[in-house]
């Protein structure tokens, strides 16, 4: 196994297009078949990440902007920002495509978190992540904060032990 891993080494991209069994009465998508479209390329990205069965941990704040319409097209893409121990967490946006109108919009944007598994579903650990561009680099520096932070509101930590977001809260407050 690789110690470290860059970060487009995870991308991942996937196109769909809005059919009718997607949608709800008002022939939008239904928000459940994004997250499930989501969660699925989230998870491919995680396994190019950590070469290994992942299962999905967490997912963050998905706020749905726009809704896509029947025959819209979809695309969804994703990749690794940071690894911690067996940990890792998947940043994913989603286009909405309407390609004989020409208009493509971001719908939203969502963090993932997957934890790879051993064959008895035990964690194991992964490579670290080496961020390359700027997004990618502030995606990363971010990750420690988001981590604890999802960490404190699942009741996993205390806040009193969440370090980097007291550094946080110091730098509203200066
Ligand atoms: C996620 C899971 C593997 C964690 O197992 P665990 O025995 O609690 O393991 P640990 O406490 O050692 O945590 C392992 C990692 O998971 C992370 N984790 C656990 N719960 C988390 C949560 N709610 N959000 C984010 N990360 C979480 C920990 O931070 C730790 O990360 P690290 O190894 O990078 O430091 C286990 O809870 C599980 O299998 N859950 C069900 C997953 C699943 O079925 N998902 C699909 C639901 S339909």
């Amino acid at each position: 196994m690789k110690h470290e891993k860059f970060a487009k080494e995870s991308f991942v991209t996937s196109a769909e297009m809005v059919l009718p069994n997607d949608t709800n009465p008002l022939h939008n998508l239904m928000g459940g078949r994004l997250l499930h479209l989501m969660d699925v390329v989230a998870a491919i990205s995680a396994q190019k990440h950590s070469n290994r069965v992942v299962v999905t941990a967490s997912v963050d704040n998905v706020s749905f902007k726009h809704s896509p319409k029947l025959g819209d097209t979809i695309t969804l893409e994703a990749h690794v920002t940071r690894a911690f121990n067996s940990s890792m967490e998947v940043f994913i946006r989603v286009y909405t495509e309407n390609i004989p109108n020409g208009t493509k919009i971001e719908t939203n944007t969502a963090f993932f978190t997957f934890v790879a598994v051993d064959q008895t579903g035990r964690p194991i650990i992964v490579p670290k992540l080496i961020p390359e561009s700027e997004e990618e680099n502030k995606l990363f520096e971010g990750a420690l904060q988001r981590r604890e932070f999802r960490l404190v509101m699942a009741g996993r930590i205390k806040l009193k032990d969440a370090t980097s977001l007291h550094e946080f809260v110091e730098d509203i407050n200066n």
